[in-house]
């Protein structure tokens, strides 16, 4: 061979050298902190995983178990503090904005606007991703926190009707107890409590008296009448929870309801990937519904993942490709399809989702019109985080002491709001 024949050989050999090159330059490791560890939510990030890998990248894996996030939040605080962050972390509403204003986030206006994302995105969820103006965190998805998953078989042998509203729901729950069935899958953590309680008080107050009271803390809509029935309703629904549900996680609670030992859970729509990772169908296996009273109204629940700024370019390219992925269409389907949330990504075909989730999605589009669209404040969604810790004690103090009344609890509501 002369010289001649070789040198395209010799071109190609060495562009392919230089170019595995670059994408080794490019590649970064990227440590992701978050709390799905769940099996509906471990399938769910093995999806996000696999897309960063396909980029190159190297998923570092930081899982600190505990549904709701709080010992995550913990964790991380300690990380930030001690001057090593995780390259990004799984943080959710005005938590976004209080770790941007510390100064330590990337910004990502590069990647929304290489991605569309202010033309792709609903402007209640792009709002929550800013601060001053600029990205610093990507949405994952949307979950609807007001449900209610059933169990029809236990429900046809009580001779119970999926209640509507909360007088409904008594009704039910006695007779599903009377049949000896468990009528409430619930687990006493404060999360739950609140979440329970979060969807009691918008069937009591509404969406308008919700907003104010959670969303603008207005002292008069907190130390309300319609609190106080709140905390009655919660009184009520108490007695249907188990003797065993102290310190229960989410997901064992879910599974009470998947193998018929319970009737209903009140959880947000994750818990539809613990019937999804069951195999289970909805509308035959299981129901959801919105929880009593709050048909047409959508509490909203958006994950999402900030950056930590690094020095490093490969990281920096890296924790691009996490944002990329994250808004992917391909991957807004397959995570969403696990996690029982609906894509976050305007304009998605959604013909392989369930009707659970078609629902959730028509509902976030008409409570959105209807001003029936509130955030979640049990999900970190609403109010700082401190007002938010404050209203955990107060609803899991009331649940903890039979004899603390519910125009106490409503009083310290109130002062929790302050
Ligand atoms: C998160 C969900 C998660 C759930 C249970 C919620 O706060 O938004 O993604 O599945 O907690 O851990």
């Amino acid at each position: 061979m002369n010289w001649r024949m070789w040198k395209p050989i010799l071109s190609a050999f060495l562009l392919a050298v230089a170019l595995s090159g670059c994408s080794r330059d490019k590649s970064g490791e990227v440590e992701v902190l978050h709390w799905w560890t769940s099996g509906g939510e471990a399938r769910s990030v093995a999806e996000l995983k696999k897309m960063l890998e396909e980029r190159g990248d190297t998923w570092k894996d930081f899982a600190v178990a505990g549904g709701g996030g709080e010992t995550a939040m913990t964790v991380l605080k300690s990380r930030v503090v001690s001057g090593n962050p995780p390259t990004a972390a799984q943080v959710k509403g005005p938590g976004i904005q209080e770790w941007a204003r510390e100064g330590v986030l990337a910004n990502l206006d590069d990647t929304a606007k290489a991605g569309d994302w202010d033309n792709l995105l609903p402007d209640v969820v792009s709002n929550v991703m800013k601060y001053d103006g600029h990205y610093v965190a990507v949405p994952v998805n949307v979950h609807r926190v007001n449900w209610m998953w059933a169990n029809p078989e236990v429900f046809a042998k009580a001779g119970a009707e999926v209640p509507t509203t909360w007088e409904a729901f008594a009704v039910a729950a006695d007779k599903i107890q009377k049949a000896g069935f468990i009528a409430i899958a619930h687990g006493g953590q404060p999360w739950q409590d609140a979440t329970l309680f979060e969807s009691i008080a918008l069937g009591t107050g509404g969406a308008e008296w919700y907003r104010k009271a959670f969303v603008d803390l207005d002292q008069d809509a907190l130390n309300s009448p319609t609190m106080k029935k709140s905390f009655e309703t919660l009184r009520m629904v108490q007695q249907y929870i188990d003797k065993d549900a102290a310190n229960r996680d989410w997901n064992l609670a879910t599974a009470m309801v998947i193998n018929g030992k319970a009737a209903m859970q009140f959880m947000g729509d994750w818990a539809k990937g613990e019937f999804t990772a069951a195999g289970k169908t909805p509308g035959t296996d299981y129901v959801c519904a919105p929880a009593p009273g709050t048909d047409g109204a959508f509490t909203f629940n958006i994950d999402s993942f900030i950056m930590f700024e690094q020095k490093d370019d490969a990281a920096k390219t890296a924790q691009a490709h996490l944002a990329e992925a994250i808004m992917d269409p391909k991957f807004q389907e397959i995570f969403n399809l696990n996690k029982g949330s609906i894509p976050v990504r305007l304009g998605m075909d959604l013909s392989k989702f369930d009707q659970c989730a078609k629902d959730s999605a028509a509902q976030f589009a008409s409570a959105s019109t209807n001003k029936t669209l509130v955030p979640s404040w049990a999900h970190e969604m609403a109010m700082p985080p401190a007002n938010k810790g404050a209203m955990f004690d107060v609803v899991t103090a009331f649940m903890n002491s039979p004899d603390m009344t519910a125009a106490a609890a409503t009083e310290k509501m109130a002062a929790a709001g302050k």
